[in-house]
C-alpha cells in the first residue's frame, strides 16, 4: 500500500481506530476523506487538519447513501487510491431479548451489507489501488454476548479472502486489519475502557504496512487468527466464562 502522497477514504474515520488511521495517514503526507453519520464530529476532525482531511456525511446503512457517496467521490475525488472499510457497530444482546432480531439486522446491514456494497462500488473506480477491510479477532473465536457481531466479522473475514482473489485481476491489493479488543467507544462509551489504547495498534499496523503485510494482527488477535484448535478453544473459554 502506498503510504505517502495518496488519497485515502476511511469509513468511520472520525473516531476510534478510524481516527487513529486518519491521523497517522495525515502525518505521513496523505489526504484523508472521513465518512460517518455525525457531521459535527467529522467537521471537528477536518478542522484540525485543514486541507488534509475532508469530511463527508453518509449513513452507510442506507443503499442510497452508499451510492451517493460513490458518485460524490467519482465526481470530486477521482484520484482516490485507497478505500478503508472500517465503520462498524457492535450490539451486546441475547437471543431471548425482545428486540434481538431488529438489532441483529442492524449489525448485519452495517457490518456486512455496507462493506460488500461499497467494495462493489469502489472497485469500479479506475484510480483505486488498495482496499483495506477491518475485521476482528472475533472473526476467529466468537464472544457469545456479541454473537451476531462476531458472526458478521467471520463473514467479513471470509469475504475478504475471496475479495483478494476477485480483485487481483484489477490490480487492487486487499489488506485485512484484524484488531483485538481496543479502547474505543465501540458498543457504547466505556464498554472497551479496560482494553489497550488504539495508539499501540496503529504503530504496529503501520510497521506491518511498511513491510508489505496484507493480514495484520496485534496482541490477542495474532493468536486468534493463527492459533490451532487448542489455542482457539482456550480463547473461547476466556471470552465465554
Ligand atoms: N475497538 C475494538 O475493540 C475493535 C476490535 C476489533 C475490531 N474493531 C472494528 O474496528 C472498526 C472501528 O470500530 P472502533 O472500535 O473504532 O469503534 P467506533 O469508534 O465506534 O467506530 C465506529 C465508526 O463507524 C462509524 N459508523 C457506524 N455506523 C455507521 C453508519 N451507519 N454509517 C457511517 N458510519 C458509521 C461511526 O461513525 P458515526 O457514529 O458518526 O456514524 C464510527 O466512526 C469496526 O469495524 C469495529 O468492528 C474494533
Amino acid at each position: 500500500m502506498k503510504l505517502t502522497n495518496s488519497k485515502i477514504l476511511i469509513t468511520g474515520g472520525a473516531s476510534g481506530i478510524g481516527l487513529g488511521l486518519t491521523e497517522r495517514f495525515v502525518s505521513l503526507g496523505n489526504t484523508v476523506i472521513i465518512v460517518g453519520r455525525r457531521a459535527e464530529l467529522l467537521d471537528e476532525v477536518a478542522a484540525k487538519y485543514p486541507g488534509k482531511v475532508v469530511a463527508k456525511t453518509a449513513d452507510l446503512s442506507s443503499k442510497e447513501s452508499r451510492k451517493e457517496l460513490y458518485d460524490w467521490v467519482a465526481e470530486n475525488h477521482a484520484d482516490l487510491e485507497a478505500f478503508i472499510n472500517n465503520a462498524g457497530i457492535q450490539n451486546w444482546m441475547d437471543v431471548s431479548d425482545a428486540d434481538f432480531l431488529d438489532r441483529a439486522l442492524a449489525e448485519i446491514v452495517t457490518n456486512i451489507e455496507a462493506p460488500l456494497h461499497l467494495t462493489a462500488l469502489f472497485a469500479k473506480l479506475p484510480s483505486l489501488k488498495t482496499l483495506v477491510n477491518v475485521t476482528s479477532g472475533l472473526a476467529f473465536v466468537p464472544a457469545s454476548k456479541i454473537a451476531v457481531y462476531s458472526a458478521t466479522k467471520a463473514f467479513f473475514h471470509s469475504f475478504t479472502l475471496s475479495t483478494r482473489y476477485m480483485l487481483k485481476g484489477k490490480g487492487i491489493e486487499v489488506i485485512e486489519l484484524i484488531p483485538p479488543a481496543l479502547d474505543t467507544d465501540l458498543g457504547g462509551t466505556g464498554i472497551h475502557s479496560q482494553f489497550p489504547p488504539v495508539s499501540g495498534f496503529i504503530d504496529s499496523v503501520f510497521a506491518d504496512l511498511e513491510q508489505g503485510k496484507t493480514e495484520i494482527t496485534y496482541m490477542h488477535s495474532t493468536d486468534m487468527a493463527n492459533g490451532g484448535p487448542e489455542v482457539l478453544k482456550a480463547r473461547f473459554d476466556v471470552l465465554n466464562p
